[in-house]
């Protein structure tokens, strides 16, 4: 995150010339793709997008062939997928770095930029208090990993039915114990801001679950992030939101611009974060 800073603020990365990157994704993205590509670009290397559709991964072909050539011509393998057991898969028989760039399980990179968005505006990370108010999704998942990881206090607000995974629980409330921070999940929104330093949502309906989409807007009415509940935060609190937002339904419309919200600065932090990591990858 030191490293992201000192990149956002003008430093040249190490060189990866010579180096490659494939950028598989099986879903679409703008802030993912584009800022992973601008990153491999930054440090001189060379980025290939592959689509699902040229590819076919497990379908095409199988996931382990897919492993074995793509490590013959590139360096790191940047995936986006809704199924983190072919993460694993194609990470377990290729034998370059595998990134997760979204999975159905977590999006650690999107975590990465939440929390650098967080220490730009707190100054330091010390007993950070986030809060996720939704769906236990795989943000929700990796930004409590991270915060508990950071000794920081991440408390989630989902209604019943659309809590976190319990090995996500499990896990966060491991590393808590760990580092001193703390986890906790509820059902009432204003319960759980109170006192938060970060306010956070995502949409009630992700890729893939446009099938159950009336069911959802349905269990998650009343947990729309908006200024009543902002003002229950502290007073310094920021809101944050990886985007694509739904307006109307987990914000209201225009809420990202709202005096609340570094959700523009999230999103640019993706590429920094993301430079930073691939030049540890990378660049030697
Ligand atoms: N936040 C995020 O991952 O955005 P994209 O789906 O546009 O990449």
């Amino acid at each position: 995150m030191a490293r992201a800073r000192e990149l956002k603020a003008g430093e040249r990365p190490a060189s990866a010339a010579g180096k490659a990157a494939a950028l598989l994704f099986q879903h679409p993205s703008l802030r993912t793709k584009v800022s992973f590509d601008l990153a491999v670009h930054r440090l001189g290397g060379h980025p290939i997008y592959l689509g699902q559709q040229e590819v076919g991964l497990g379908a095409r072909e199988p996931v382990p062939d897919v492993a074995r050539v793509l490590e013959r011509y590139v360096d790191v393998v940047i995936f986006r997928t809704s199924s983190h057991r072919t993460l694993e898969e194609l990470a377990r028989h290729a034998c370059i770095p595998v990134v997760n760039a979204l999975s159905d399980a977590e999006h650690p990179c999107q975590a990465l930029a939440d929390i650098m968005t967080a220490l730009e505006h707190l100054g330091d990370l010390g007993g950070i208090r986030v809060t996720f108010v939704g769906d236990g999704n795989n943000c929700a998942a990796s930004l409590a990993l991270l915060t508990v990881a950071l000794g920081g206090t991440f408390a989630i607000a989902s209604p019943h039915g659309y809590h976190l995974p319990e090995g996500i629980v499990q896990r966060a409330l491991g590393i808590a114990q760990e580092t001193g921070g703390s986890f906790r999940q509820v059902e009432d929104p204003a319960e759980a801001v109170r006192e938060a330093d970060i306010v956070y949502t995502d949409v009630w309906v992700s890729m893939g679950q446009e099938g159950e989409a009336e069911k959802r807007r349905r269990a998650f009415a009343g947990y729309q992030v908006n200024e009543h509940l902002m003002a229950l935060a502290s007073p310094q609190a920021r809101f944050l939101h990886p985007m694509p937002a739904h307006y109307g339904e987990e914000v209201p419309p225009g809420f990202l611009e709202s005096r609340w919200s570094l959700a523009y600065e999230q999103a640019e932090n993706r590429l920094h974060i993301q430079t930073a990591l691939l030049e540890a990858m990378l660049a030697w």
